[in-house]
């Protein structure tokens, strides 16, 4: 049990389970008693996060899976059924960010690229998934977007568009699945102390200008969104669907 908030029976599969955000959701879920599966290419990684999170009510089992291959998700998904049962939970955290630069900068490649790891792998796993939700009539999508798919973050065309179409692809999914007991919400986080955002956290004067004019005036933690995935993944939030909650100290304000 976590907050009062029960998960026990379920099954949640996390995409960039290893660490960071990601880390910290499964963390939340397999503490509130989901079994959760955590995916994504470096197994070595993922089997130290599965040890370190080993003795929590809900197993966590790491699978080695390139999120923009088809065939590696296929397998993860049926890997997942065959070894803790049907998908109750889906976070579709996994994400990359090349081509961070001038606007005019941007190559095809780093587009296509972008949208595979970013856009297309939580497309694919929603078809892979949402079928056996929609027959149980009952599923909690979370789809980790950003800030920056809410206002252009310099230099991130490629990160911000990527990050308002899974924003769109959310709620579109939300009106569609709803009807048939499957909700659907994104997160967008601020800035958050992770090796993801490092080129940020990391520059001084980015960061000293975050802490001069942030409400929240400091760099977040990856705990500090677990508690919304938990949230959105459990029953307390069965009347939340298409929604987008922000976790960014107040940056949005700014
Ligand atoms: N940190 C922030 O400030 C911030 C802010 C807003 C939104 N976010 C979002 O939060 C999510 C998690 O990022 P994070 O900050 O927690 O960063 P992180 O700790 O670096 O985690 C990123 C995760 O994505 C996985 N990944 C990357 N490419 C992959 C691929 N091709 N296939 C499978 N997995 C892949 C990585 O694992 P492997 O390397 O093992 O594949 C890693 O587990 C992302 O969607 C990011 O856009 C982060």
């Amino acid at each position: 049990m976590s907050a009062g908030i029960s998960l026990a029976g379920k099954v949640a599969l996390v995409t960039g389970g290893g660490r960071g955000i990601g880390k910290a959701i499964a963390h939340r879920l397999a503490t509130a008693g989901a079994h959760v599966v955590i995916a994504s290419r470096k197994l070595e990684n993922l089997q130290a996060t599965a040890a370190e999170l080993r003795g929590l009510p809900g197993q966590v089992v790491p699978l080695a899976c390139h999120v923009g291959r088809l065939d590696q998700l296929e397998n993860l998904v049926r890997q997942t059924e065959a070894q803790l049962g049907p998908i109750d939970v889906l976070v579709n955290n996994s994400a990359t960010n090349i081509g961070q630069g001038p606007a005019l900068d941007v190559t095809d490649d780093m587009l296509d690229k972008m949208i595979e790891v970013n856009v297309k792998a939580a497309l694919r796993l929603v078809r892979l998934t949402v079928p056996g939700m929609l027959e149980r009539g009952r599923g909690s999508i979370i789809n980790i977007a950003s800030i920056a798919g809410l206002k252009p973050q310099p230099g991130g065309l490629l990160y911000s568009f990527t990050k308002a179409g899974l924003i769109m692809m959310t709620r579109c999914w939300a009106q569609e699945f709803g009807k048939r007991g499957v909700r659907c919400n994104a997160i967008a986080p601020g800035l958050i102390q992770t090796d993801f955002s490092e080129f940020f956290w990391k520059d001084e004067s980015y960061r000293t200008t975050l802490e001069a004019t942030q409400p929240i005036p400091r760099v977040g933690q990856p705990e500090e969104i677990g508690f919304l995935g938990l949230y959105l993944a459990s029953d307390e939030a069965s009347y939340v669907t298409g929604q987008v909650f922000t976790a960014d100290g107040g940056n949005t304000l700014l």
